[in-house]
């Protein structure tokens, strides 16, 4: 692993964010960093941010080769890694991108604050969950499979949610925080350990589209 990045242990185990020192270890294209502070400095309320950012994304996803170095776009058995590729110096947003080897998950959890993802390579799940039994549970709310060329933003309160790579090969994410992440060591605010409840969402997962198709 490198002392640079930040890895998140597989299932539920996860790295505590306080004891992360996270530096950059990739590349933020110019032009995508130059449209995603454009619109972090029209001031706008978090989800109308989001969805501006998710735009600037969407229109200037970049290859990963582009991003990071070929060694860090392998994986990583002991968990999904988070490389850090830029972080605003007055603190306002911070770039990384996440690589998961298949079957590798996140805990469920939620954000600091709003939060950008496109997916550049592999295909990831998405779960999200919404608390039941007063806070004592969770209930599954909605689910995506997010193809590379995927694009979504979403702003708290909402956000609880686990990703996981239910492909058969690497998966690469970048992801846009409305903070930095560079001095928090994560955007994570809580992890949720608390049952899901089994009567929760039935319907079949929601296939986003694939804007590079
Ligand atoms: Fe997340």
């Amino acid at each position: 692993m490198s002392l640079t990045s930040t890895a998140s242990a597989p299932a539920s185990r996860q790295t505590d964010p306080a004891t992360i020192a996270a530096a950059v270890t990739g590349t933020c294209p110019d032009g995508l960093l130059r449209a995603v502070r454009a619109e972090v400095r029209r001031g706008l309320g978090w989800q109308d941010t989001a969805d501006r950012v998710a735009a600037a994304l969407r229109a200037s996803l970049p290859d990963p080769a582009a991003i990071l170095p070929a060694s860090l776009r392998r994986g990583d058995p002991a968990g999904y890694q988070s490389h850090l590729l830029c972080a605003e110096p007055d603190g306002s947003f911070s770039i990384s991108a996440m690589v998961w080897m298949p079957g590798q998950q996140t805990a469920i959890h939620d954000h600091v604050a709003w939060c950008v993802t496109g997916v550049l390579r592999g295909r990831e799940y998405e779960e999200i969950f919404a608390l039941a039994d007063g806070g004592r549970a969770l209930r599954l709310a909605a689910r995506n499979v997010n193809p590379a060329g995927a694009v979504s933003g979403f702003a708290p309160p909402g956000d609880i949610h686990r990703v996981r790579n239910t492909g058969d090969s690497v998966a690469i994410s970048m992801h846009v925080y409305g903070a930095d992440i560079s001095r928090l060591g994560s955007s994570i605010r809580r992890e949720y350990v608390l049952p899901v409840r089994a009567d929760g969402l039935t319907a079949p997962p929601r296939q986003q589209a694939n804007v590079t198709a």
